[in-house]
Order: C-alpha cells, then sequence, then structure tokens
C-alpha cells in the first residue's frame, strides 16, 4: 500500500471514531479536555459527574448490578469505588469502553494505610513527626494500589481532631494545625510520586472539607458549630497545605458548618478552595452527602439537593445518583447553566487525561505487574520500619524495657496477643486474593525475636469486652512461672473509625482488672495498649510498670512491638493528641487560651475543675526513649525581627543516656500580648534527630513574620509588633529552654 492509501485510510477511520481523532492530536490537557468535551452530549457530561460503588463483599463481586454496567456502557458513569484488582478494574473499563465516546473510568478507594501491605493506622503514623517516613508510606501504598488497578485513594484524610470520642480520629494527624500540614502536604507527595501518570502514582484526596473533626459531642457526622477564626486557623491550614502540595481532589464533608452542609457549602468550595486557593482538581461528595442535604433540612428534595451541591461547587457525586437524576433537568428548568457543569467535567476529564488513561484505558490493569508489587519482598520491611517509629513509649519505670534477650521466661498474655486481623485497624483494604493471615500477630513477633533462646508462656486472660474473669487465674498461673510479664489490651479495631464514636473511652471489658491481678504477682508488666485513639487508662498508667502505645500497626505489628521491647528500636514516637484524664476533659489541647484566670492564679477561683485537674495524663508531643536527651546553650541571633527579618534560633541537644536514639525537638511561640488573646503555645517548628550515646549536636531554627501571623479581629492575616516567647521543648509542657523576642515595625 502506498502512502497515500495510508493516509486516507488513518483519516477515515480518526473520522469513524471521534474520540481517536481528538486524542491522536499532540495537544495540552487542557487542548485535549476541549476536544473531548465537543464531541460531549449534556447527558454524557452529567455521567461524568456520577460515582458508584462495586458490588462487592470480602471474598469478591457478589451480584453485577446490571443497570450499573448498562449506564457505565451509556457513558453515565464517570467513576467507580470499591472496585478493585487488575481483572475488576479491567471489566468495567471494558465497560467504559463500549460507551460511543469512550471515555475511560475512574476506580477510587480507600487506601488510608496501605493497601495489601498494611501500615500502621495515620494517627499512629502522625507519632512519629517522620515526614520522610509517612512519605513513604503513602509511596508504598501507591505503588501497590496503583498495580492493583486503583487510580485514587482517598486520603489523606487531614482533619484536625481534638475529641477522642470521635471515632475518625483515627484516620488523621492528631490535633495540631501545624504537625498537621506538614503531614498533609508528605503524604500527598507520596501517593502521588512525582506526578500523576507514573506509573505508581495516584491521586490523593484531602477530606473531609472541611471541619468534620469538630463534631459536637464527637458524635460522628454531626453538626459543627465553629468560629471563622477556629476555622480558619486550626481545620483549614492542613486542607491548605495539601492543596498547595498539589493534591489532586477533594472530598466534602458529612457535617453541617454552622447550618450550611458542607456538600452545599459555596463559601468553603467556591470561595476558599477554589477561589482563594486557586485550586485547579475537582471535588468529590462523600458517600451519598448531596442526597443527605435533605435530612439536614438544607433541601427540599434531591432536586434541590443537586443544585445545591453543584452550585456550591462539588463536582461529582458520590452514590447518592442526585446528579444523575436531576442534573439534566435543573438545566432545562434554568437554574444550572451548562457552564457550571462544563466546569465540573472540565475538571474531572483533566484528571483522566493526566493519569494517562485517554491513552491506555487499561494502563493500570496490569496483572503481572499487580503480582510483582504485591509481593515487593521490601514493603513488608517499610511498614515494619513505620510501625517502628509509630510506637509511643509513654512509662518505663526502672528502665524495665528494653528487655533482655536472654530473659528465661516471659508470659504473654491479653486477648490481642494472638490476634490477627486485629492488627491492621479500621481502614485496612480487602485485596482480591490475598490472605490476611500474612500479618504478623504479636506472638508471631515475639517467637520470631526470641522463640530460641526464651521460654514463651501465652494466657488470654479475658475477651477485650464483657465481664468474664474466667481466664485470670491460668493468667496469673504463668506470670507467676515468670520473669516478665507482657500484657496486650486495647480496643478492638473496629472501635475507632467511621460512625465508631465511643462516650466512653476506657479500656474495654475487664482488661484493666486483669493487670490488676498480674501486678499483684509482684513481677514486672508490659503493657501494649492497642487503640485507634487517646484512651483513658489511668489504673494503667500509675501502675503498670512500663506501656507501650501501639495503636494498629498494620501487617508487621507484631515484629516491630517485638523490635521495641527487645532494644532493637529505641522508640522515638511522641503523641500527636493530647491524652485526657476524663472524657470530662474532652476537648482538651495543648494550643489552649490562657483565659483571665488561669489554674496558675493560686487561690483565686480559677478556670478549673472541683473534681479534676485539668492536665491531660500524657501531653501533646510526649515521648519517652530509652535514651535520654539535654538541651542547653539556646541561642538567638537577635532579640528583636523586622516584618522583613528572620532569628535564626539554635541549641545543642546531646544524647546523656547509653542508646543511641532519636528525638524530636519542638519549637513552640506565645504572642505575649495581641490585638486578641492568643494561645499559650502554639507548635511552629520541629526537628527530628538522630544521635548516637554521647553525642551532640547543634539544632537550628528560622523565624520569620509567617511563623509570628494570626488572623487579626477583621480576620487578616497580620503580625503584630511586640513580644513574643520563644519556647523549645521535649513535649508541649516539658519545655527546656525558653527565650524573649521582639517584632518591631
Ligand atoms: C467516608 C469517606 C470515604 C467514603 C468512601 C464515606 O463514608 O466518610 O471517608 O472515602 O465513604 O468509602
Amino acid at each position: 500500500m502506498n502512502a497515500k492509501i495510508n493516509t486516507a485510510l488513518l483519516l477515515i477511520l480518526l473520522f469513524l471514531n471521534p474520540i481517536l481523532f481528538a486524542q491522536s492530536q499532540q495537544k495540552t490537557v487542557d487542548q485535549r479536555v476541549d476536544s473531548v468535551m465537543r464531541l460531549m452530549t449534556p447527558e454524557e457530561k452529567i455521567g461524568q459527574l456520577n460515582q458508584y460503588s462495586d458490588d462487592w463483599t470480602a471474598t469478591g463481586p457478589v451480584t453485577v448490578d446490571n443497570d450499573k454496567t448498562r449506564q457505565v456502557r451509556n457513558g453515565q458513569v464517570g467513576s467507580m469505588l470499591n472496585c478493585k484488582g487488575t481483572d475488576r478494574t479491567r471489566w468495567w473499563q471494558e465497560a467504559a469502553m463500549k460507551s460511543r465516546l469512550k471515555i475511560p473510568l475512574l476506580f477510587g478507594q480507600d487506601v488510608v494505610h496501605g493497601y495489601k501491605t498494611t501500615f500502621p493506622i495515620p494517627l499512629a503514623e502522625s507519632c512519629s513527626w517522620d515526614l520522610d517516613a509517612m512519605t513513604l508510606s503513602a509511596r508504598i501504598a501507591a505503588t501497590e494500589a496503583s498495580a492493583g488497578g486503583i487510580h485514587w485513594t482517598f486520603a489523606p484524610m487531614v482533619d484536625i481532631a481534638r475529641d477522642p470520642r470521635w471515632g475518625r480520629m483515627m484516620e488523621g494527624a492528631g490535633e495540631d494545625p501545624y504537625l498537621g500540614s506538614m503531614i498533609a502536604a508528605a503524604r500527598v507527595k507520596g501517593f502521588q510520586g512525582n506526578k500523576l501518570g507514573d506509573i505508581n502514582s495516584m491521586m490523593a484526596c484531602a477530606k473531609h472539607f472541611a471541619a468534620y473533626g469538630a463534631v459536637i459531642g464527637g458524635r460522628d457526622y454531626n453538626s459543627v458549630d465553629m468560629s471563622e477564626r477556629l476555622l480558619l486557623e486550626v481545620y483549614l491550614p492542613p486542607f491548605k497545605a495539601a492543596a498547595e502540595a498539589g493534591v489532586a481532589t477533594f472530598m466534602n464533608s458529612f457535617n453541617d458548618i454552622n447550618g450550611v452542609p458542607a456538600t452545599g457549602n459555596s463559601y468553603l468550595q467556591r470561595d476558599i478552595l477554589k477561589g482563594q486557593w486557586g485550586f485547579k482538581g475537582f471535588v468529590v461528595s462523600d458517600w451519598g452527602s448531596v442526597g443527605e442535604m435533605v435530612s439536614h433540612g438544607s433541601a427540599k428534595n434531591d432536586y434541590e439537593a443537586a443544585f445545591s451541591a453543584i452550585t456550591a461547587g462539588c463536582d461529582m457525586d458520590m452514590e447518592s445518583r442526585c446528579y444523575k437524576n436531576y442534573l439534566a433537568q435543573l438545566v432545562a428548568d434554568g437554574k444550572v447553566s451548562m457552564a457550571l457543569i462544563d466546569d465540573a467535567v472540565r475538571r474531572i476529564l483533566e484528571k483522566k487525561f493526566e493519569l494517562g488513561l485517554f491513552d491506555d484505558p487499561f494502563k493500570y490493569c496490569d496483572a503481572e505487574r499487580e503480582q510483582k508489587e504485591l509481593n515487593n519482598p521490601e514493603h513488608p520491611k517499610i511498614a515494619r520500619e513505620m510501625a517502628d517509629r509509630s510506637i509511643v513509649l509513654l512509662k518505663n519505670q526502672n528502665n524495665l524495657l528494653p528487655l533482655s534477650k536472654n530473659t528465661k521466661t516471659i508470659a504473654f498474655i491479653g486477648p490481642l496477643v494472638k490476634a490477627v486481623k486485629q492488627n491492621k485497624g479500621f481502614w485496612d483494604v480487602e485485596v482480591p486474593g490475598v490472605d490476611s493471615s500474612y500479618i504478623v500477630s504479636q506472638w508471631a513477633g515475639l517467637v520470631n525475636k526470641v522463640g530460641a533462646t526464651t521460654k514463651l508462656l501465652y494466657a488470654k486472660g479475658c475477651e477485650i469486652e464483657g465481664s468474664d474473669k474466667s481466664g485470670f487465674d491460668e493468667a496469673v498461673r504463668i506470670a507467676k512461672q515468670s520473669d516478665v510479664v507482657i500484657l496486650s489490651i486495647g480496643e478492638r479495631r473496629d472501635m475507632s473509625g467511621e460512625a465508631r464514636s465511643r462516650s466512653n473511652i476506657d479500656i474495654p471489658g475487664v482488661q484493666e482488672d486483669l493487670l490488676k491481678v498480674l501486678l499483684a504477682t509482684g513481677k514486672p508488666v508490659v503493657v501494649l495498649i492497642n487503640a485507634g485513639r487517646p484512651l483513658v487508662f489511668n489504673y494503667t498508667a500509675d501502675n503498670a510498670t512500663a506501656i507501650l502505645y501501639t495503636w494498629w500497626l498494620g501487617s508487621e505489628a507484631g515484629n516491630a512491638i517485638a523490635d521495641v521491647l527487645f532494644g532493637d528500636f529505641n522508640p522515638s514516637a511522641k503523641l500527636s493528641v493530647t491524652f485526657p484524664q476524663s472524657v470530662g476533659q474532652i476537648p482538651i489541647y495543648y494550643s489552649h487560651l490562657n483565659t483571665g484566670r488561669p489554674v496558675t492564679n493560686g487561690d483565686v477561683p480559677n478556670t478549673s475543675y472541683i473534681d479534676l485537674s485539668i492536665y491531660p495524663k500524657f501531653e501533646f508531643g510526649f515521648g519517652l526513649s530509652f535514651t535520654t536527651f539535654k538541651y542547653s546553650d539556646l541561642k538567638l541571633n537577635k532579640n528583636k525581627i523586622s516584618n522583613t527579618g528572620e532569628i535564626e534560633v539554635s541549641l545543642t541537644v546531646s544524647n546523656t543516656g547509653k542508646y543511641a536514639g532519636e528525638e524530636i525537638v519542638q519549637l513552640y511561640l506565645r504572642d505575649l500580648a495581641g490585638s486578641i488573646s492568643r494561645p499559650v503555645k502554639d507548635l511552629k517548628d520541629f526537628a527530628k534527630i538522630a544521635l548516637n550515646a554521647g553525642e551532640s549536636k547543634i539544632v537550628r531554627f528560622t523565624i520569620d513574620k509567617e511563623k509570628l501571623s494570626f488572623y487579626n479581629q477583621k480576620l487578616q492575616w497580620v503580625a503584630e509588633p511586640g513580644e513574643f516567647e520563644l519556647m523549645i521543648g521535649a513535649s508541649s509542657s516539658d519545655i527546656r529552654l525558653n527565650s524573649v523576642f521582639e517584632l518591631v515595625n
């Protein structure tokens, strides 16, 4: 065939397949989106804004909803969630390829702390304060999930949370906006990698926009009543950090804020996110949250709900079907302009182009790659390191830990010792074809570590819940035969998570009673607390010999716990959230205002309880190490800073103990007198440093105007002249060094 005939044939082919024609052009993403949109009918456009969940159970797909399949084939669906694995995603993508324009589907999934390799729950990871480690954890999750056909994770959850009754605290990074922002950016970077379209990258999603962590009474899905200042100062910064880190998508939230549901909130989505922050990605609703505006009482029916959400800037409707059922009508009625729909469609198509799905809709459906990445031997090693870094040492009386590997007999007791799946936490992913028994239980971890040299005894003692103490005798019997007891207690993994609010956050059941009888044997007892939130455990805190807060550590839980118990890893994590002494203290957080009658006022009636201290059990930023650190030699290169200037801060940190270790050095500031009262301290920087025994290092920080700024009464971001206290601490209460400097005009 000669060249002319070839070209003619190609032209005929392109003419017959308009989508191919659109794609064939070497154009910018914008132009390519334009060329596709020109071909789309209004119905196909609305289809792009529609997202369905796959019909899926733990053991695999059950019934295929034929109507969903038909809609995909008709180009009425833009995205699917809960559709995992290359086989399944390929199956759905093939259905999409039968549609007129062959616009590929986007596959979303809650890959919150790992895909096949489960990492520690995000709250646990956040206690590492180790941004590189969290980036890597998200990177591995993206590598595995993208190999399993997933294009998009509904993570990171960046909601600030100060109420441990709220079960979803486990998904976030704790209470502090500064730490939360750094972690938000680190996780976005990890999930998205260098750029969307790289084979092991997936889109991240900053959720839940916004203020979901402040639900009243810690009750999930409840209302939020919040001042504008609190919203701007505390709850929005991690979202802004995610946007600045280039997050591809946002998810709005179930709650209302001051009466306006977040899903239909144009102040949040249009003015702040897409306006002030210039966000170019798209916003997906939370599950059914468009339709839920009817229950909220802010929309009369689904028609009004669809109107409210699309007008407010919610681009994609997850599972409520309001867009699918009513957007066309809203356009026909002249209530919603086609331009508004086009804007949402454009945002979604852009991402599909960036991911490379128009070039190859099956790009992420490579079964061989899936097998390779799911069985990558490096991943469990990285999960173990992350788990090591997430364990918080809360107490270590008489330096009981680390235990000697030559200990003769250890009794390992408790309802969580041999548990397997419990270690995964709430948001683990059921990966098709993967057996969860590869998780290293706490028992297996101990056996791996010292099984050859130490006699290991086991008793369950009791269940997580309930009042049955019939197992106590056996537990006491083996405790008496041992040199040391390790007791593993806590919550069930599904006691913290979505719709898992608790009014009582004590350690459930008779688990603390079990500790009592074990301590009565006179043996030293190390307690491992497994939980998704700060629990209240005053008896344990006051009486156990040593305590490790182990959260839910994921696939490698057992190995990581054993690493710390026997000193192969020196714990370095510090709490990213305040631990109360009692539910009555909630909400409790370190960066509170001083009030006119602080408790430090002595005898004057002050802002205390008459029946309880106002201080937490364990404060934000707290965590022990097997070694000790001395802070000295604080230097500021000047004690006055101008609006454009900087102060260089330096100090020396020395490892004064016997073990190599890592310390998280925290920098707090207080604006001593401002036009509005400022918190007693705000975290503004931190450094995590590694020191060998006896080693010293100089730590440096820089203070500029940005670190001194806040929202004034008119909600303008300003730094006001005046004095600031600088505090360098090993926790928010353990301030080791301080100084005062002045901001001058
Ligand atoms: C949760 C979201 C999640 C979505 C999809 C909702 O119930 O609030 O965080 O991404 O379900 O699973």
